[in-house]
């Protein structure tokens, strides 16, 4: 990076993300069925600076000095909580890493308390996991600073679909994902990432294709009926098959999900064995993808159950980039709702 562009970068850093048209107004990062596709690409071109900044030989900038985040997570993490915790350090806020097993979680503190608690010794920004879906809502609600959701139960995981964006449109010609097929295939049912893929993807424009066995589709097809063409302003439909062929054939991304092995009480699968031969993304099914597809994962991998070995470390893999691209998706996170201060405490409800 030249003298000048790294001068500019840092200038739209300092002044927003430099997206002309779009302003940051949301006090949290909940879930992304409130946030615009102008405000998506205010985050997706905050990140393009982001990127700028790592790219440096010195990959720090002093946006949020003195700022305090913490991590508060209630399920076991690598990406999220490491990728949040760099990227609040690369741009100088400190950071406290609370782990629920060595917390006064353990001694039966809920919730409630321990938020508040976090509160008083200092939390301004705090990025919470939890396996209740909405839990990250009661936190906003009570929390006096800005809550980002890093995974709530099945519902959401905003982080996570905004990183597959980026990366989607890094490798798509201009960027574009307007008709693009995009599968995702997997445990859809108990899937956050799929359904804040949902709203990310149908507001990109994509041909979005949910597919899994019919037991981890329940109700899909409904919400995507539901969802329809301009049922929902700003969205494009989607749709629900369990015909893994139909998803796959001349698809732009393939994204495998985990089975979730610790999700599986209840007999939705007849076996792993059985899932990976009917479903698994293994070089035969992605040969019926276009032959530049990319293939995607939002980790952590169960290798030979949903995605094959061989493909998972393919040419056509771009797993690893999704986690590098995650730490500059949530710098520009960070640093946009750090800069929503004002507005937040302005009256707007904030998600
Ligand atoms: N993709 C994701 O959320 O990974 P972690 O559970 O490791 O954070």
């Amino acid at each position: 990076m030249t003298a000048e562009t790294e001068a500019a970068s840092t200038a739209a850093v300092k002044t927003g993300g430099a997206a002309p048209g779009a302003a940051w107004h949301h006090r949290h990062l909940l879930d992304l069925d409130v946030v615009s596709w102008p405000e998506i690409e205010l985050i997706m071109r905050t990140t393009d600076e982001m990127k700028g900044i790592l790219a440096r030989p010195i990959r720090k900038v002093p946006a949020l000095n003195g700022r305090r985040v913490t991590t508060l997570f209630y399920e076991a993490s690598t990406r999220t909580r490491v990728s949040f915790e760099t990227a609040a350090r690369n741009l100088s806020a400190d950071v406290v890493s609370v782990s629920t097993a060595t917390s006064s979680v353990t001694k039966g503190e809920s919730l409630v308390d321990t938020i508040r608690t976090l509160e008083a010794l200092g939390a301004e920004i705090l990025v919470m996991r939890h396996s209740v879906s909405g839990a990250p809502y009661l936190a906003a609600d009570i929390f006096g600073g800005h809550v980002l959701n890093g995974g709530d139960g099945w519902h959401a995981h905003p982080t996570q679909a905004l990183l597959d964006l980026y990366t989607m449109r890094q490798h798509l010609p201009g960027g574009d994902l307007h008709g693009r097929k995009v599968a995702i295939v997997g445990d859809i049912l108990r899937s956050r990432v799929a359904r804040s893929n949902v709203w990310s993807l149908t507001a990109a424009g994509a041909d979005l294709w949910l597919c899994g066995p019919a037991t981890l589709l329940r109700g899909m097809d409904r919400w995507a009926a539901a969802w329809g063409d301009g049922a929902i302003p700003g969205h494009g439909r989607f749709h629900v098959t369990s015909d893994v062929n139909e998803a796959l054939r001349d698809a732009d991304v393939v994204m495998a999900l985990r089975i979730q092995r610790e999700r599986m009480q209840g007999g939705l699968l007849p076996s792993l064995r059985e899932y990976a031969a009917r479903f698994g993304i293994n070089a035969e099914r992605v040969a019926l993808a276009r032959p530049d597809a990319i293939v995607m994962h939002p980790g952590p991998m169960n290798e030979g159950v949903e995605i094959a070995p061989d493909v998972a470390t393919s040419g056509r893999a771009v797993i690893t980039e999704q986690v590098t691209n995650g730490v500059a998706v949530r710098m520009a996170l960070l640093y946009l709702l750090a800069g929503s201060h004002d507005s937040a405490h302005a009256g707007e409800a904030g998600r």
